[in-house]
Formats: C-alpha cells, structure tokens, sequence
C-alpha cells in the first residue's frame, strides 16, 4: 500500500526518514512532531565534539551554531540571515521581545485575544504590573476570532500587537494583513505566536511587513523541544534595548565588562545566556527537511488531508470545532466528541498518537509523513473509541 501511495506522494518518500511514523498513527505534529533519524547521530557527533574536543568545541562551532540554526529557520519564514534569534522556547521568545517594548502612557496598550496560548497570556498579564494595559481581543461563536474585532481593539494608544497566527485549541488561520496594516497605520508593533504555524501554514516575515515573530522547534518543524526562535526586523533591531538580556548579547561578552550593557550590533542581540548547543543541535535536523520540503508543498498536502478528515467527521457525525473553509483551517483538526479525555488515553494506549484539549475535544494533524490511508484509519479508530467510551 505504502508503494502504490508513494507513486501518487512524493512527500512519503521521507517516512524512512521518521521511524515513529512506522511504529505509530501519528497524528500529534501540532504538539510533537516525529523525531527525524537522524538526530541520533547528529547528537553522538555533538558529544564526541564535547569529549574529544573539550573547551575548544565553542570556537570549532558550538559559538556558531545559534546563528547558523536561525538562518535556516529564517529560510522557512523569509527572514534575512542574522534576523532569527535561537532561544530555549518560545515564551522566553516573546519575553525578550516585549522587554524591548516601551509601556509608557499614553502609548502603553497590548492587544491580544482570548484565544492566545495561556503562557503568552501570563506574560502579558505580567505586564500590567509595568504599566501596560491589557486589551484582550474576545472570542465569538465556536471561540472564533474575528479579524474585524483585533482591527477595532488597535489605536494611538497600541504599543504592540501580540496575537497568535494560529490558534492552538481551534486551528483557526488568522488574516495578518489588515491587522499589521493598521498596526503600521497608528505606529503599533506587530508580535506574532507563529508557532502553530510556522511548518504548517506558509508565512512571510518580510512580506507581511511583521516586526516580531516567536515559535519554536517541537511541533510541525520536528525539532524536539529546547530551541524557540525570535525574528527581529533587522530595520527595527539596531534601536532595541531588551531589558531581557545576558552576556551573549553583548557586543564583547569575552571582556567580561561590568557594564553598562552594551548590546551586540549583529545576530548576538537578542541573546541571553549560554545557549542551549544540544538542543539546537537536534532541531536543526528537523528544520533542514522543513525547508527542503518547503511550507506551501506541506500546506497543500495538509489541506486535502484535513479536507479528508472533516469528510470522514461528517460521515461519523462528530462535531468539528476547528475551522472548516480551507483559508481559515490550519493543520489540525479539532473534533468535540464526549468524554474526549478517556477516548484520548484509550487511543495512546494503543499507539494512536493525539491530544485533547479541555473545552474542544481531540486534536488530530496529519503532516507531510502522512499516508492517506492512515488518514482513514485514524478517523475510525476514534470512532470505535468514542463509541465504547459512551455505550
Ligand atoms: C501557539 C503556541 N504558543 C506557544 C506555545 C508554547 O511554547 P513554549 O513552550 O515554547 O514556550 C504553544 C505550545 O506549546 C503554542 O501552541
């Protein structure tokens, strides 16, 4: 089957390449994406540097790798070389970002929606305490979010916009374009929670004119966790002061100077401590096959998978939280069936890899590493499933 499969999806081609996807249904890449086989030895080669090598390693390229990772991540979101900064994760992302931010009366409000992942929310709401004022964008019917709303919330008053690209409990696409464009028009900044869709959902920084973009390497980009990403518009960097700062940040951290903080003028700005070599040396397997693959190439795969999927919803006649026009549809498919927890623990136990989130129901992705006919296995797993879970 795989074969015949194969002939029509050049995209299978990269299973050997994912062992998990074999022993599996994996249907998780919005949460962990499978590890790529070759990060084993890509970590064997990091600890025989680190024994062999010792001390030495920083200058044969340990001091290189951050940049060296974030250029290949800015090649998935049109970022210029030296604009991605690597970082533990993506809540640390956004806490440099908006440590660069000034909330200063009368410009000192931060939109953002209900809808936002919870950490990014506990930092905004941390915020408050430095003089921001929260302005959180409700969601309407069905937790949709509406364009129209984040567009009306931004004013004079706005510092920054920091809103997610991609929702993570509904897979909604966000429309960027109107909201940077008013962002632009009244002098915001734009922050934007691309992680549920950076490998998913194509995305231009450049293009889309965005100021700040955080995400990191678990989930579509198959990176194992351990490495966020910050762009930084380069026009914009040169200016920033982040208050969330280290000694990797600064222009000669090997002065050891007492201060004051001088801020390094290229990739090293928005650097903390000592970076994580490890971690970043496992995502950059991952991100390599991203970009090689390309994120349209995935999208339209995810799209007829997921189009698939709400056809097999329909049939079974679960409810789909997740948006269903294919604009407004990220990767993931959300279906609210009862007692999503028990049917969520029965399938792990028996390798059919998912989630459930409270209040939506079950989160289901197929990825670029997806058979069709897993696909159709998958949706009648959950079926029997849901069925002994509510006799
Ligand atoms: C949209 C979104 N933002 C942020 C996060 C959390 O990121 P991190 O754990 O890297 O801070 C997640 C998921 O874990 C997410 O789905």
């Amino acid at each position: 089957m795989a074969t015949t499969h194969t002939a029509h999806d050049p995209l299978l081609e990269w299973r050997t390449e994912f062992p998990t996807v074999e022993s599996t249904l994996h249907f998780i890449s919005h949460s962990l994406g499978a590890m790529p086989r070759s990060v084993e030895e890509a970590l064997r080669r990091y600890t025989h540097q680190w024994k062999a090598r010792g001390i030495r390693a920083w200058e044969e390229g340990w001091f290189a790798l951050p940049t060296e990772v974030g250029d290949l991540l800015g090649r998935i979101i049109g970022a210029a070389p030296g604009s991605v900064t690597m970082l533990e994760n993506s809540t640390t992302a956004q806490n440099v970002a908006l440590s660069a931010i000034d909330f200063r009366a009368p410009r000192n409000r931060l939109v953002c929606t209900a809808e936002d992942f919870p950490s990014m929310l506990y930092l905004y709401e941390g915020l408050e305490r430095r003089g921001a004022e929260l302005v959180r964008v409700p969601a309407r019917e069905g937790r949709t979010i509406d364009e129209d709303d984040i567009v009306a919330a931004i004013d004079e008053r706005t510092a920054v916009v920091a809103i997610s690209h991609v929702m993570f409990r509904t897979s909604q696409v966000l429309d960027l374009t109107r909201i940077v464009a008013r962002a632009r028009e009244v002098g915001a900044r734009t922050l934007i929670d691309a992680y549920q869709a950076v490998g998913s959902v194509p995305l231009d920084v450049e293009a889309m004119g965005i100021d700040f973009l955080t995400g990191g390497s678990v989930k579509w980009l198959c990176g194992g966790p351990g490495a966020g990403y910050l762009y930084v518009k380069p026009a914009l960097a040169s200016a920033l002061k982040p208050a969330v700062t280290g000694w990797m940040a600064h222009e000669r951290p090997f002065d050891f100077d007492s201060g004051p903080m001088e801020w390094h003028a290229g990739p090293r700005r928005f650097w903390v401590g000592t970076p994580g070599i490890a971690s970043f040396t496992a995502a950059r397997e991952g991100f390599d096959i991203v970009a090689r693959i390309g994120t349209p190439t995935i999208r339209a795969k995810s799209l007829r998978q997921t189009e698939r999927m709400l056809a097999r919803a329909d049939e079974y006649g679960f409810h789909v939280v997740s948006p269903r026009a294919p604009e407004r549809r990220g990767g993931t498919v959300v279906l609210d069936v009862p007692r999503a927890d028990r049917v969520c623990a029965a399938l792990l136990a028996q390798d059919v890899l998912l989630d459930f989130r409270p209040d939506v129901g079950l989160r289901l992705a197929p990825h670029f590493y997806t058979r069709d006919d897993e696909v159709d296995l998958v949706m009648k797993r959950v079926r029997d499933e849901v069925a002994k879970a509510n006799p």
